[in-house]
């Protein structure tokens, strides 16, 4: 019943390069998650303008851009936290609409967002399972199953080699290296089928970098899709296969990372357009 959507803005789009990049990576591989013409604005700003992105299962795509670029509004769309005004998120290339984030969810689709949305008063088991208790079942009442909780979390954190001094420990007592692993640990244990990180490496140092890229390539080995946001350049080209660049809302070129190099990333990010002045590549890396 509806017209034909209209997806493009002719006034937005006289400024916006056309998005650089058309490496057919995707050809032979499913395409689990995908966002088609996506929009999202805030009153007048337009944080996501006509956005389209597939993601291959198994993949590793990075989402790179400035500031207030829509990496996080993007983020949020393909998580069901906000809904896209205009287009469409497939999976499996069936359109869906997440009522709410609990949706994707429960269809595998994981998200460790910017601010880790961990409950800081309770333990790390509590907030593994939390919205997702294991109860037993004793007549018409759910007694919450705390030990089996516990024992599956230690279970999760060690198969992901992520330590902390305990479970049991409140998790605003944890460092920010460990609060993360235990987002991201959270996130692998629910999502089967697609994991996405929004800044995963901001408020870690070094070595608990240096973790959470060990644990990102684990999950890359088991044929995990990932998606991450980043502002590491040298963490995105060492993770990610794609990397896709926003500016302003828009995607402005998505790149095999065999394919580019940083300087050419950052012409993107800064809305330079492509360089192809290096003679070979050679110098890459
Ligand atoms: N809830 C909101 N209300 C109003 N404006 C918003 C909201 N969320 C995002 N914006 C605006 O939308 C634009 C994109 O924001 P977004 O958080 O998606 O950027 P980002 O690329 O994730 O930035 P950063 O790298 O700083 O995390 C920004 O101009 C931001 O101010
Ligand atoms: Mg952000």
């Amino acid at each position: 019943m509806d017209p034909t959507p209209t997806l493009a803005d002719p006034a937005a789009a006289a400024d916006a390069p056309p998005a650089v990049g058309s490496t057919p990576l995707t050809a032979a591989t499913p395409i689990v998650l995908a966002v088609r013409g996506v929009s999202k604005a805030y009153g007048g700003v337009h944080a996501v303008s006509d956005v389209t992105l597939e993601f291959p299962t198994g993949t590793i795509t990075a989402i790179v851009g400035d500031n207030g670029a829509g990496k996080t509004t993007l983020i949020k769309m393909l998580s069901g936290v906000v809904h896209p005004d205009h287009g469409t998120i497939e999976i499996d290339g069936q359109p869906i609409r997440f009522a709410s984030p609990a949706v994707a969810r429960g269809l595998g689709i994981e998200t460790v967002h910017q601010d880790l949305a961990l409950a800081d008063h309770r333990d790390v088991a509590e907030n593994l399972f939390m919205g997702r208790e294991l109860t037993h079942r004793i007549g018409p009442f759910g007694i919450l199953a705390v030990e089996r909780m516990r024992s599956q979390t230690q279970r999760a954190l060690d198969d992901l080699n992520v330590k902390v001094p305990s479970i049991r420990q409140q998790v605003r007592r944890l460092s920010g290296g460990q609060r993360q692993a235990i987002a991201i640990g959270r996130a692998v244990h629910w999502g089967s089928r697609v994991l996405i990180m929004d800044e995963p490496l901001a408020a870690l140092g070094l070595h608990e970098s240096a973790r959470v890229q060990e644990l990102v390539e684990r999950l890359a080995g088991r044929g995990l899709t990932q998606i991450v946001v980043s502002h590491n350049l040298d963490h995105v080209f060492r993770l990610a296969s794609r990397i896709a660049v926003m500016r302003h809302g828009r995607l402005v070129g998505v790149l095999a990372a065999t394919e580019t190099d940083h300087e050419e990333i950052l012409r993107l990010i800064a809305g330079l357009g492509p360089s192809r002045s290096r003679p070979d590549g050679a110098a890459v890396g």
